[in-house]
């Protein structure tokens, strides 16, 4: 099915199942503990060996030599795999970073082997043994020293565009009467899930098939048979459950690539479950950004210029954090610049986390207009208000789809009790406390992807929907099953949803918050075939026919849905394709954000007292695991605006505090009670379904709001997150 006008009424605007607040239908097995993950998978017969990963212990340099002796000879070692034996291992299309020293060297905990053994612990002790010799080389991991050097990033090394000119910028913002200039740092940041990156690999002649814990499967089942140098036919991944991802399972990893490798040499089943010590410089993270912002207003305080430079680094080859993005979109102004620059650095990869681009940009962004409203002596609701755009501002042809964002600042003021803020930072003292109350906008890319899905029927009246999509405990299985049971006309309890198989019709899986909207429209277009098949058995019309309360309806007959699967099940596939309402509209989420703080008036303490989201992404599939998704993404833009900061040592290259011992992020104790609300939207030129991703919206905007927060309190300005208390006294 193509989708290519902006969509009518249909089954899924009864509302009967889809956009009401169901219980998860993967609840009871997460809460049991018997859900499958990717490491929990057993298979008696399978003759399972453990793989131990041996990290790099430099972070720029070669492999030299290579002494096994001892730890080939330790008890229950099956086999060492290192550069000498894994044949040659080829690159993805996603990620830079190569998944085994080969013998160079590009960072820190780059794996240099892998030790094979009958049981965990043997593995683990013989790795011990392993010894490498290695001959350093200089690197480069210090960001703050390439800021007046790092050239423009080059086209193939961002997604979007290095640079962005609207107006004359210049010329503009050296004309205003008011302006700001300011740099604002954010820094390394860890995915640090719950579930660290696992796999089991296992070989049948050519055939690999592995359970392991990937986001996007068709993009995981690529990689992998590009690293692995076989054709895609050859692979199955099998992803039913993952325990967390934001980005950093959105591909393959060195645990997927090596348990293949080491099981093609092991010649057995191999398992790899990454060492959680070893997460955050093996795999990716989301870069460190070195920001530089200008605006400039006229004294009522329009926004006449507006530009945004972004810097981080990369290894050589990687990709730019797009912190731009947002500024591109996000308020009117008429003239504009946007830069993205990047330096080479020896860490381990910059890549994809929750909100990629908006996330750190707004980190910036939207504290530079909370500075640039005490410029202008506005307050900063009004600020906004007045400098909203309904078309982009690159592109004055083009709305917005929809764009409540007036109506998110305006509710979130009114719930919040913004009146009773005092402009004067620093005038509100409980006790002890300073206390402030801070918010920020936020703006988030409404994605959309080609999507497909098979359904079956059954003769009991079952729904089975089958995709690739993952559920990385975001609720897919719920609203995947919703969208199914609303199109059927049959309760939740009607239908069956199966995910993460690369057996299964592909989808874009669990990325880029497109996930949600993309697959239930692949689901819809499935069960619009299956609905034609069923009237077609039947023998109705299937365009008046009515599937309602588990029965399939035509003027006075009335059948129960089963009935036309009682010769035999019906199965049908489809998918769900997008023509080009993307170029003509410009697809968004929008959100305000407002926090209260209290800052310890002689520590520095820094506690968030209470915060609210106002967010409007389309229609809601399903309050409770949207606002669930929603109050995720504020409690970890809590950890942004606080605590999250791998620090790095800028002499020995790696990231120092490596594992969830070292790296904070917030816990019960220090999140308040959290308000989310939804504007009540549809987007119809999103798809029939009319909904967009809310899995990165709940985070974008939430740190500036806590910092803006924390400067009414104190009046003290910080610009450099994470904001400890060092740092306000
Ligand atoms: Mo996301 S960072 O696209 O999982």
């Amino acid at each position: 099915m193509k989708f290519d006008t902006p969509a009518g009424i249909n089954p899924i605007d009864r509302l009967k199942v889809v956009g009401q607040p169901l219980d998860r239908v993967d609840g009871p097995l997460k809460v049991t503990g018997t859900a499958p993950y990717a490491s929990d998978w057993h298979d008696p017969q399978a003759n399972l060996a453990y793989g131990f990963i041996v990290g790099a212990g430099i972070a720029k340099g070669r492999v030299v030599a290579i002494d096994l002796v001892a730890a080939n000879a330790a008890p229950g070692v099956v086999a060492i795999v290192t550069h000498e034996n894994a044949g040659t291992l080829g690159k993805g299309e996603f990620y830079v970073q190569r998944f085994l020293a080969a013998p160079e060297i590009d960072h820190y905990h780059q794996a240099v082997a892998v030790v094979v053994a009958e049981t965990f612990e043997q593995a683990r002790a013989a790795a011990a043994l392993v010894k490498m010799k290695y001959a350093h080389a200089e690197g480069s991991f210090e960001l703050s020293a390439l800021v007046a050097t790092a050239p423009v990033a080059k086209a193939g090394q961002f997604g979007g565009k290095p640079e962005t000119s609207v107006g004359d910028f210049e010329a503009a913002f050296a004309g205003a009467p008011v302006k700001l200039d300011e740099t604002y740092t954010t820094p390394d940041q860890a995915h640090a899930m719950m579930e660290p990156h696992a796999t089991i690999a296992s070989w049948d002649g050519d055939r690999l098939t592995c359970h392991t814990a990937i986001q996007q499967m068709n993009w995981g089942v690529r990689d992998l048979a590009k690293t692995l140098g076989i054709t895609k036919d050859k692979i199955r991944l099998v992803s039913p459950y993952i325990g967390g991802g934001f980005g950093g399972k959105g591909t393959v990893q060195t645990d997927l690539a090596l348990a293949a490798v080491a099981a093609r040499v092991a010649r057995r089943p191999v398992k790899i479950a990454l060492q959680r010590p070893m997460m955050f410089n093996t795999t990716i993270h989301r870069p460190a950004t070195v920001q530089r912002i200008w605006i400039g207003a006229t004294t009522d305080g329009h926004i006449t210029a507006i530009g945004h430079d972004n810097l981080n680094g990369n290894l050589a080859g990687g990709r730019t954090e797009p912190s731009t993005a947002a500024t591109r979109s996000f308020y009117a102004g008429a003239n504009r610049m946007t830069r993205q620059r990047l330096a080479v650095l020896d860490l381990a990869e910059g890549n994809a986390m929750r909100a990629p681009g908006e996330a750190p940009g707004l980190m910036a962004l939207e504290i530079a207009m909370d500075e640039m409203a005490e410029k202008l002596g506005m307050d900063p609701v009004t600020f906004r208000v007045l400098n909203d755009t309904q078309v982009d501002p690159e592109h004055p042809e083009m709305p917005f789809s929809t764009r409540p964002f007036v109506e998110c600042l305006r509710t979130g003021a009114d719930r919040f009790g913004w009146d009773r803020r005092k402009a004067a930072p620093a005038s509100v003292r409980d006790g002890r406390w300073l206390v402030g109350m801070g918010m920020a906008g936020a703006i988030r890319a409404a994605k959309i992807a080609k999507s497909g899905a098979r359904v079956r029927l059954d003769a009991r009246g079952v729904v089975t929907v089958e995709t690739d999509m993952t559920d990385i405990g975001t609720g897919s299985y719920t609203i995947v099953a919703q969208t199914a049971a609303e199109m059927m006309g049959v309760g939740i309890e009607r239908v069956v949803a199966r995910l993460g198989d690369s057996d299964f019709p592909e989808s874009p899986g669990s990325g880029g918050q497109q996930g949600a909207p993309s697959v239930t429209a692949g689901v819809y277009a499935a069960c619009v075939k299956l609905r034609e098949a069923v009237a077609q058995r039947l023998g109705f019309n299937s365009a008046d026919a009515i599937f309602s309360d588990g029965e399939v309806r035509l003027g006075n007959r009335a059948v129960p849905l089963g009935d036309a699967a009682k010769a035999g099940d019906i199965v049908v596939e489809d998918t769900m394709e997008f023509g080009d309402l993307s170029k003509r509209f410009a697809q968004q989420t929008f959100g305000a954000h407002f926090a209260e703080v209290g800052v310890d008036a002689d520590t520095g303490e820094i506690r968030v007292r209470r915060m609210l989201a106002v967010c409007a992404a389309g229609r809601i599939l399903n309050p409770k695991t949207a606002r669930s998704q929603v109050i995720g993404g504020m409690v970890m833009g809590v950890g942004a605006a606080l605590m999250e900061e791998m620090a790095v040592d800028t002499k020995r290259g790696f990231f120092v505090n490596h594992d969830l011992a070292g790296y904070e992020v917030p816990v019960h104790a220090d999140i308040p009670h959290l308000d989310a609300i939804f504007v009540d939207e549809v987007d119809p030129t999103m798809s029939p379904i009319k909904a967009k991703g809310v899995g990165e919206l709940g985070l974008v905007g939430v740190a500036p709001a806590v910092a803006n927060a924390i400067y009414n309190a104190t009046g003290v300005r910080v610009r450099d997150y994470p904001i400890t208390l060092d740092k306000l006294l």
